[in-house]
Parts: structure tokens; C-alpha cells; sequence
């Protein structure tokens, strides 16, 4: 059975910084796992993300994907940072989500920002949110500013050291271990 790990992106800019490291960070794990590798942004959920009250208010491809999130072997989310944490519609869709549906997935943490400043988001919003699903946060998240990306994708060294230290610490026994399906 070959892993699946998808990455998913609280952005609903195109380009998108977010959505670019998220592509590479979940790209470099898929690399290092052998895993197959999908990812997805908010944009991809609209419009009907905005209004849905529940799952079963999504259809087609946004449930699509919120299927492949909650039944992939391990995750790579991301955010902007808005206001000093995580955009509004990304808490929308975990607020849909079971408490149960990620227990015990191995989740690589990750966000963007204009600046240092809020670099610690990563620690104080989206760490405790995911502790809340009772997943398997990664020790290292992965936080980039602006100024660490050339042409919209990450590029200082810095950053792409911090990204495969991220990455090496996914749990190499992945494949043993029972993964959520509800959605
Ligand atoms: C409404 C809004 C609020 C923002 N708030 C912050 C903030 O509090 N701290 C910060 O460092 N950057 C902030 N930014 C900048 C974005 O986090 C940054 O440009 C991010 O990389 C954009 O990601 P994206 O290209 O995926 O949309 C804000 C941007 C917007 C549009």
C-alpha cells in the first residue's frame, strides 16, 4: 500500500506563498517517505466553504477533498498569518471536522508571514488547534516571512534547512499505523 500525504494550504490568495510551501514541504516528505502527495488551498473549497454549516453541506470536489485530508496518512497544513494567527476560513474547516477525525495523524505545521514578528503562530494557534484533534504535531514547524521567497517560492537556505529538518522528523513506521476515514 503506498502513503498518501496531503498538504493543505488557509490561503485563498493565487499565488499563493502559503500554498507554495506547503507544496514543497509536502513534495520533499512524499520524497522521503516514498508517498504519493496531493495538496489543496482554500480556494479549492470555494465557494461552498464559506457557507457550509456542516460536511454534508459540501459536495463534489470540495468533499473530495476534505475526504483525501482526513483519510491521508499524515499531514502538511499552512497558514497565513492573519491578525496574529490563522486566517478565519481555515478554523472554519476544522470547525466542520470531527474532534476524532485526526487522532493520531502526524501533522507537519507550517506558516506564512510578512514578517518575523508572529513567527511564533505556529507555537500558540495552530500547535494547540491540532492538539485539540488529539494529532501528531511534528517537534519542528516550519515558518516563513517574506523576504524568504524568490520568485513566490521559499528559497533561503535557512528556510530550506528548516524544511528538511521538519520533514526527517515524520515518523518512519507510517505505514503500521491506523489513519481516520471519517468524513
Ligand atoms: C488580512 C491580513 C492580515 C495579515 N496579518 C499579518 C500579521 O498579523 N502578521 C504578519 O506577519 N503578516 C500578516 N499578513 C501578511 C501575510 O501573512 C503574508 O503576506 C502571507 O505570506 C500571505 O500568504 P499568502 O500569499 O499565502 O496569502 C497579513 C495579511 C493580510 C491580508
Amino acid at each position: 500500500m503506498t502513503l498518501r500525504i496531503v498538504g493543505f494550504a488557509g490561503s485563498l490568495s493565487r499565488p499563493s506563498k502559503t500554498r507554495a510551501l506547503v507544496d514543497l514541504v509536502t513534495a520533499k516528505a512524499a520524497a522521503r517517505l516514498g508517498a504519493t502527495a496531493a495538496t489543496y488551498d482554500l480556494t479549492d473549497l470555494q465557494p461552498a466553504l464559506v457557507t457550509a454549516q456542516a460536511l454534508d453541506d459540501l459536495e463534489g470536489l470540495p468533499r473530495a477533498i476534505v475526504a483525501s485530508i482526513l483519510s491521508a496518512d499524515a499531514l502538511v497544513v499552512g497558514s497565513p498569518v492573519y491578525k496574529g494567527s490563522y486566517t478565519g476560513l481555515f478554523k472554519h474547516l476544522f470547525d466542520l471536522i470531527d474532534p476524532a477525525a485526526l487522532a493520531g495523524k502526524p501533522v507537519l505545521l507550517t506558516a506564512t508571514g510578512g514578517g518575523d514578528k508572529h513567527a511564533l503562530v505556529i507555537e500558540h494557534q495552530l500547535r494547540p488547534l491540532f492538539g485539540f484533534f488529539e494529532a501528531v504535531t511534528l517537534p519542528t514547524g516550519v515558518y516563513a516571512s517574506g523576504a524568504e521567497f524568490s520568485d513566490g517560492v521559499p528559497a533561503s537556505p535557512a528556510l530550506l534547512t528548516r524544511i528538511d529538518r521538519a520533514v526527517s522528523q515524520f515518523p518512519k513506521d507510517l505505514l503500521h499505523r491506523p489513519t481516520s476515514t471519517a468524513a
